[in-house]
């Protein structure tokens, strides 16, 4: 499963890409917003930045929601970067854009997918990834995993290429159960990334090594 960071935060895409792990980024409007980052001229700059740090996929998201209004803003962010996913979202308009997208080689992420129907038509537009959103349907008392899972079981059925992206990911086992489940992707902030590196055997075991080499080496 590719590892992706969800954020817009340029010290925690530098500090899990450090770490080795790291496949990519996405991003959204609210996480942009979130770190400050207004005005297009620094938005368009952010997203260079972040294309400079890691290499791999990068989200970028549009905010026009007329099919001539994304394909238009979409070639615009693509062209930033080799490294640039339009990010689209899962409305009628988009799933034209996107179908636009992929007869014209430019790579898509479909956005605030919630439902099965949407994985399809999204997968049929061509999308080079979806983004279902797990975490928002735990909100509503929905089980965000099964929508992954009857995903996995859909795309597995047929030849489509389009990669499952988990996102809305919240903590540690949203990342392994997605892991189970076969998501390609999983994009997580990097708190609960992070979180996968802690066991309190790991601790105790290697402060009992470290002090038995002490004993002997004194
Ligand atoms: O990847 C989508 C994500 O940023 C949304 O997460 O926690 O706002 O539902 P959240």
């Amino acid at each position: 499963m590719k590892f992706f960071i969800d954020t817009a935060n340029l010290d925690e895409i530098r500090e899990a890409n450090d770490l080795g792990i790291l496949d990519g980024v996405t991003t959204n409007p609210s996480l942009m917003a979130k770190e400050g980052i207004t005005g297009q001229d620094n938005i368009i700059q952010h997203y260079i930045d972040i294309c400079q740090i890691v290499d791999g996929p990068v989200s970028a998201e549009v905010i026009a929601t007329d099919f001539d209004g994304i394909v238009r803003e979409g070639k615009e962010l693509a062209a930033l970067h080799k490294n640039i996913v339009v990010k689209v979202p899962m409305i009628g308009e988009g799933i034209k854009a996107i179908k636009h997208f992929s007869s014209n080689g430019i790579k898509t992420n479909c956005t605030l997918v919630f439902s099965p129907g949407q994985a399809l038509l999204a997968a049929k537009s061509g999308a080079t990834y979806i983004s279902p959103f797990l975490g928002r349907l735990d909100d509503i008392s929905t089980n965000g995993l099964d929508l992954i899972a009857q995903i996995r079981l859909i795309y597995n059925n047929y030849t489509f290429d389009t990669e499952i992206l988990a996102a809305s990911v919240r903590h540690p086992m949203h990342i392994i159960n997605c892991a189970e489940i076969g998501s390609d992707v999983c994009t997580a902030p990097l708190k609960a990334i992070k979180a996968l590196l802690n066991h309190p055997l790991t601790d105790s075991g290697l402060e009992k090594f470290l002090a038995d080499y002490a004993k002997g080496n004194v």
